[in-house]
């Protein structure tokens, strides 16, 4: 660690929510309906969606593919920020995720950025042309990380974003005996990011860790 570096706590986390670009009603309202839908509560937070935000708009990103829709938070948040033109291609594999998904884009406000695809992040991502993102949001399986990176690498233009939540492993990255199964593949993940070449990659700590590269 640096000198100067700030060890980042809970107490930091609290604050930097409290200062963030807050939800508003309807994301608000997509939480509360899917978590008595039955749908686990496991999107992004609201720090993390304004930061996808931010950096989709500073690269001025039009085309967006995301891997793991859930009820559709990030989907939505992330399409917000796309210009009238833009879309936000996003991919689940759970039928009743993806339905309800799917419902809450029809009445938002950016029902036409935002197709959800039913099927598998694997299956779908061979589908999408080369060149054809300008940003990638990974948030499905952990074990199929590296292959949904090696397909982003194919399908995102240069200069084009890859971003990838969980990096922290759910809190138990630096864990001796992690419990959670997919521990072992979040960190043979971030071991292998950095030695892909052609990507500028950082862990950005906010929320369970989010990972960000840059194709250069
Ligand atoms: C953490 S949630 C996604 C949260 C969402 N990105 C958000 O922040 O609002 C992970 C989702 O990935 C889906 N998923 C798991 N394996 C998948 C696969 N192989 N292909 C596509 N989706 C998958 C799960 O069903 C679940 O809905």
């Amino acid at each position: 660690m640096s000198e100067n570096a700030t060890v980042v706590t809970e107490a930091h986390f609290r604050y930097l929510a409290e200062r963030t670009t807050q939800e508003d009603a309807f994301l608000r309202d997509l939480r509360v309906s899917a978590a008595k839908a039955g749908i686990p509560p496991i999107s992004i937070d609201p720090p993390q969606a304004a930061f996808l935000q931010i950096l989709l708009r500073a690269a001025g990103a039009k085309r967006v593919v995301e891997v793991g829709t859930l009820a559709g938070y990030s989907a939505i948040s992330m399409a917000r920020a796309l210009p009238p033109d833009g879309r936000v291609l996003t991919i689940e594999v759970d039928p009743k995720h993806a339905a309800f998904a799917k419902e809450w884009v029809a009445r938002s406000d950016v029902a036409k950025k935002v197709a959800v695809h039913l099927g598998a992040g694997k299956d779908v991502l061979k589908t999408i042309p080369g060149g054809f993102a300008d940003a990638c949001f990974l948030d499905a399986d952990k074990a199929s990380y590296r292959l949904y990176l090696d397909e982003c690498m194919r399908i995102l233009r240069p200069g084009g974003l890859v971003m990838a939540d969980n990096a922290f492993a759910f809190g138990q990255l630096l864990d001796r005996n992690p419990t959670d199964p997919d521990v072992p593949h979040v960190r043979a993940f971030n071991d292998h990011v950095p030695t892909v070449q052609g990507l500028q990659s950082v862990i950005v700590p906010l929320g369970d860790g989010l990972w960000v590269g840059v194709r250069t």
